[in-house]
């Protein structure tokens, strides 16, 4: 059924007696399975879209329907992932991943919780605390955590943006087989134009409140950022994004 967000509008502030939206007018269906990128700058609106699909915030005009079901207040059945991991550090690998699934008082926490696991690669680690793993393996685990209830989406933002390049890298091959096996929905908020490109099915460009551009992204997978139908893709969506020459090379040298 998938997710369809219509004429959502976003305000923080009222200025000179008008609501100043920070998203005006969205509109976006997604069909379950796919890998949605949200992209844009600094400021446009991306975590405050993430933020109304979990249902933190709440649309002043609009709606977004998942399922079938209009969206109203968070949900297990919507995973979130944020730039830096939220695991509890008292907890280890295993007990984090087991949380969701306990509080959901399922039967197969623990076979839940190994498979987990495996996806993710950590075996040797599920009895570690959070302390004693690097960046990549932490955003791991808390991809699993959020996969534990078996959401039908995952909402991620910025997931990889605290990682060093190499480990980013890693971690993209990484989210594109978990998202393989998974075949979860994913809404991935970058602002990095390679990393949409490199991952999505679908780029969403945000641009001052609104859908600047929807764009499938018709290549082959495992993508090589060095082909010249990748770099089109980026080159075109920089000129997007970008206001001045100058953002536009800082955007490409990412
Ligand atoms: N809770 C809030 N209260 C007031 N203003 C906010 C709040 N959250 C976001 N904003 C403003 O909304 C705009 C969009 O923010 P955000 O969605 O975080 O952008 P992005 O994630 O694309 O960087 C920014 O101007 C930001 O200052
Ligand atoms: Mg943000």
């Amino acid at each position: 059924m998938g997710t369809v967000i219509e004429y959502l509008h976003k305000a923080f502030d009222i200025v000179d007696g008008e609501p100043k939206f920070v998203l005006e007018d969205v509109n976006l269906k997604v069909q379950d399975g796919e890998f949605i990128c949200i992209l844009g700058k600094s400021g446009c609106g991306k975590s405050t879209l993430l933020n109304l699909l979990a249902g933190y915030l709440k649309p002043d005009k609009g709606r977004i329907v998942l399922n079938g079901e209009e969206i109203d207040g968070p949900s297990a059945d919507r995973g979130v992932v944020f730039q830096q991991h939220a695991l509890f550090p008292w907890y280890t690998v295993r007990e984090n991943i087991e949380f969701g699934l306990r509080l959901q008082k399922r039967q197969d926490t623990k076979e839940m919780a190994t498979k987990l696991i495996e996806m993710i690669g950590l075996q040797d680690y599920e009895h570690a605390y959070p302390v004693e793993l690097s960046g990549g393996m932490a955003q791991r685990v808390g991809i699993a955590r959020a996969l534990a209830p078996d959401p039908a989406v995952l909402l991620m933002d910025e997931p990889l943006g605290a990682l060093d390049a190499l480990t980013r890298e890693a971690m993209r091959q990484e989210l594109i087989r978990i998202w393989q096996l998974s075949g979860k929905t994913i809404f991935f908020i970058t602002h990095s134009v390679p990393e949409a490109v490199y991952l999505a099915d679908r780029v969403v460009i945000l641009k001052e409140g609104r859908v600047e551009a929807d764009v499938a992204i018709d290549l082959p997978r495992p993508r090589n950022m060095r082909d010249k139908a990748f770099q089109d893709y980026v080159d075109s969506f920089a000129r997007m994004i970008a206001e001045t020459e100058t953002e536009e090379r800082a955007v490409c040298a990412e």
